[in-house]
């Protein structure tokens, strides 16, 4: 094994998911929703496949799959970008992100990362030869502070990763925050990456806002995105990045020689899905809105202190209230709930560097992307708590 990736072990999810499916917990880990995605959406990746759409695509992606990816750009967020020159189809936003940094960082550079992070980013930046900087998000709201950002700021800086609605914590940036990191992303001329795969998961009313669309971010950004999460198609793999011409083109450099291209069928799939009337995100939102409040109110129930989340898949919740003295960590919280009560969870210790992981020590992650039966049966077992 290379000494480049021989520190970083095997993942969490993977144990926990494998203790899951031992103890035959209801599985609140994983954020990969149990039920299918749009008829429409389905039926068109088959078509593809039938109408024999199977051969590589283009590199960059289909004309098809660009055009709305587009579109739904500017439709949402009213950017407009010429999916000729500026928008990138990637296996998946994991890809996305990992070719955005290989094309536009150097090794001995540093890039800037606010913790709890996505669990594949350092490890990206390791492989690229980069140093991470870490920001803490503290407190309920997960805010961060505006003079530990600047601080970390140096002439080394290239990028910041900025991962909005945020994966553990259920963060949406507000426009002020983002307004912050782009005055210092213009002042120190560093590249945001943004990772925004949960656009569209967003809880009572709040507006997701895209950093690029903030004065003088748009020739700076690169915003990724995904299909999995909005249309429940996590297995698809079918992701992009859209930004200004030179940050794609070096994005496209490496992904040229990593994935080279993207399962054909699925992006024209892809195609339907971006395209898909108002009604299926408005009706989106309605729904994540009711598994978000029943599952806020079960743990509330059940005795955790749960943080609400303003979007995401996930609701972050303080189990000290529940667990026997014996549980000391969320490592062992989260083996305790999934083998005595047969409910997994992710411990969110794993989303922070060493030197930070008691930021997550009392915390536990729970998936809320389940069919309403999984959190009926998550909730009867979680009403065991309390008796111990
Ligand atoms: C923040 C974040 N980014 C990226 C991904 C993965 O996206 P994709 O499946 O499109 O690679 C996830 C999945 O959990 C995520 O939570």
């Amino acid at each position: 094994m290379s000494r480049r990736v021989a520190g970083f072990g095997t993942t969490v999810f993977v144990e926990i998911n494998e203790l899951a499916r031992q103890c035959n917990a209801v599985n609140l880990g994983q954020g990969a929703p149990d039920f299918d995605g749009p008829p429409e959406v389905l039926v068109a990746a088959v078509k593809a496949v039938n109408g024999a759409l199977n051969q590589y695509a283009p590199g960059i992606g289909m004309p098809a799959a660009r055009e709305a990816i587009a579109s739904h750009a500017e439709c949402f967020y009213g950017q407009k970008v010429d999916p000729d020159t500026e928008v990138l189809v990637a296996s998946g936003a994991t890809e996305a992100v990992f070719a955005a940094i290989l094309g536009l960082t150097d090794p001995g550079d540093e890039a800037i990362v606010f913790e709890p992070v996505y669990d594949s980013y350092v490890p990206n930046m390791i492989m690229a030869g980069v140093t991470p900087r870490y920001v803490a998000l503290r407190g309920e709201s997960w805010t961060f502070d505006p003079d530990e950002l600047a601080k970390a700021f140096n002439h080394r800086t290239r990028a910041i990763i900025v991962n909005t609605p945020h994966n553990p914590t259920g963060k949406v940036y507000s426009r002020d925050e983002l307004s912050v990191i782009a005055t210092l992303c213009q002042k120190h001329n560093v590249i945001a990456i943004t990772d925004e795969v949960y656009e569209h998961i967003l809880y009572d009313r709040v507006v997701h806002t895209r950093l690029a669309t903030l004065p003088g971010m748009a020739e700076r950004t690169l915003t990724i995105s995904s299909l999995g999460k909005t249309f429940s198609v996590t297995g698809w793999k079918i992701g992009w990045a859209i930004g200004p011409a030179p940050l794609v083109q070096a994005m496209n450099q490496a992904h040229q020689f990593i994935t080279f291209a993207v399962a054909s069928p699925l992006q024209a799939a892809a195609a339907t899905a971006l395209r898909l009337p108002f009604d299926f995100f408005e009706n989106l939102r309605e729904t994540y809105q009711g598994k978000r409040d029943l599952m806020l109110a079960v743990l509330q129930k059940a005795g955790f202190k749960a943080l609400k989340p303003q979007g995401s898949y996930f609701i972050m919740a303080d189990w000290r209230g529940v667990a026997p003295s014996r549980v000391q960590d969320d490592i062992q919280f989260a083996r305790w709930l999934t083998t005595e009560i047969g409910v997994a969870c992710i411990p969110p210790s794993i989303f922070y560097q060493d030197s930070d992981k008691h930021l997550g020590k009392y915390l536990a992650r729970f998936a809320v992307c389940k069919r309403n039966e999984t959190l009926a049966a998550a909730a009867e077992r979680l009403g065991k708590l309390g008796k111990f």
